[in-house]
C-alpha cells in the first residue's frame, strides 16, 4: 500500500528541496585544528604521509594561527616537537617548553582563537611512551604527576582547554585538582576518553618522531574490538570532571561516537586522526577518488553519528569550501 502513495524521491527532485530537509550540516563552527610546532626559526617542513600539513616554528605557527582566526575556526590543539627527549619528557613540562611559548605568543597574537593543548608524554620521552617507565612497564600513577604538571604548565601558558591524551588511569581527576588548586577552575578538560590502539596514528607519529621504541601502546589504549568498554571510560571520565569528551580515531569508531552521544549527551569531539587524512590525500592525489567529496562526506558522517566537535587536518579546506 506504501507505494504509490509514498516517493521518497518527491524531496530529492532538486538542490533546493535537497538543502530544505537536510539533516546534518557542517559548520565552520565544528572544526578543531591540530598544529605541529617545532624548534626553529621561520621553519617549516611538510610531513611525509600528511600532504599539506607542516611542521612550523613557533613564529610560522602565529602566522598560521591568524590565518585560522581569519577563516572563522574557532579552535586549535597544539602539538609541541621538543629540541630534545629523555626516559621523563621534561619537555612537556617544561616552562619555556615548546608548546609553552607557542601558546604565549598564539595568545598575544589572537587572544580570541581558543587555544587546546594536547597533554601527554610520548613526544617527549626518548622511548616514546606516554608515561614513565619502570621494569620496561608504562607505569600509571608516577605519570599523573607529570601530566598534571604538563597540564598546569600550559594553563600557566595561557591554554583555554587542557587534553589529555595518554590514556592513564585517573589522570582526568588529578589533573582537575591540579587545575583547581591553582587557581584554573574555568579551564576546561577535553579528555581523549575513548582513544583506540589504533594504526591510523602511523602519520602523526612521523610528524611528532613519537612512535614507541619498544612494545606498542595496548597496555593503555583500547583494543579496537571494545565498545562497551568505551562507554565506561566516558562514564569514569565525566566522573572525574571531564567538559568534553573525545572518541578517537573517528572513522572506524562512528558506533563509538554515536552511543556516546546517546547515552551521556554531553558535548564529543571526535578525533578525524592522521591515517584518515592520509589516506583521502594518497587517494585523491592518484586520482581514485574525488578528494574534496570524499572529505565532506566523511566529515559529515562523523556529525551525523553524534560528533558536536571535529579534530581535522581538513579544516581550513573545510572551512574554504563553506564559505564559498
Ligand atoms: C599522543 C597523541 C597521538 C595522537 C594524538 N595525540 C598519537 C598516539 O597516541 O600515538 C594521534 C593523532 C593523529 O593520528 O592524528 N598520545
Ligand atoms: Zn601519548
Amino acid at each position: 500500500m506504501l507505494f504509490p502513495i509514498h516517493r521518497p524521491r518527491r524531496l530529492r527532485r532538486t538542490e533546493a528541496l535537497r538543502r530544505m530537509v537536510r539533516e546534518t550540516r557542517l559548520s565552520v563552527d565544528d572544526l578543531i585544528e591540530p598544529l605541529f610546532v617545532c624548534p626553529g626559526h621561520r621553519s617549516r617542513q611538510e610531513v611525509g604521509s600528511m600532504p599539506g600539513v607542516f611542521r612550523l616554528s613557533v613564529d610560522l605557527c602565529v602566522d598560521e594561527c591568524r590565518r585560522t582566526a581569519e577563516v572563522g575556526i574557532p579552535a586549535v590543539i597544539l602539538f609541541g616537537i621538543p629540541e630534545s627527549k629523555d626516559a621523563v619528557g621534561s619537555g612537556a613540562y617544561a616552562e619555556d617548553g615548546i608548546v609553552q611559548r607557542a601558546v604565549r605568543e598564539v595568545k598575544q597574537a589572537c587572544p580570541d582563537l581558543t587555544v587546546i593543548t594536547d597533554v601527554c608524554l610520548c613526544e617527549y620521552t626518548d622511548h616514546g611512551h606516554c608515561g614513565v617507565i619502570r621494569d620496561g612497564d608504562v607505569e600509571n600513577d608516577p605519570t599523573l604527576n607529570l601530566l598534571t604538571k604538563t597540564a598546569l604548565s600550559h594553563a600557566r601558558a595561557g591554554a583555554d582547554i587542557i587534553a589529555p591524551s595518554d590514556m592513564m588511569d585517573g589522570r582526568v581527576g588529578t589533573i582537575r585538582c591540579g587545575l583547581d588548586e591553582n587557581g584554573f577552575t574555568q579551564t576546561p578538560i577535553m579528555a581523549y576518553s575513548a582513544k583506540y590502539a589504533s594504526a591510523y596514528y602511523g602519520p602523526f607519529r612521523e610528524a611528532a618522531g613519537s612512535a614507541p621504541q619498544f612494545g606498542d601502546r595496548r597496555s593503555y589504549q583500547m583494543d579496537p574490538a571494545n565498545a562497551e568498554e568505551a562507554l565506561r571510560e566516558v562514564e569514569l571520565d565525566l566522573d572525574e570532571g571531564a567538559d568534553i569528551v573525545m572518541v578517537k580515531p573517528a572513522l572506524a569508531y562512528l558506533d563509538i561516537i554515536h552511543r556516546v552521544k546517546t547515552q551521556f549527551g554531553v558535548p564529543v569531539a571526535a578525533y578525524n586522526v592522521s591515517g584518515e587524512y592520509a589516506m583521502i590525500k594518497a587517494a585523491g592525489r592518484l586520482g581514485w577518488v574525488d578528494e574534496t567529496r570524499v572529505m565532506m562526506e566523511t566529515l559529515t558522517a562523523i556529525k551525523r553519528a553524534g560528533a558536536d566537535l571535529i579534530l581535522t587536518y581538513f579544516a581550513k579546506d573545510v572551512a574554504g569550501l563553506l564559505r564559498d
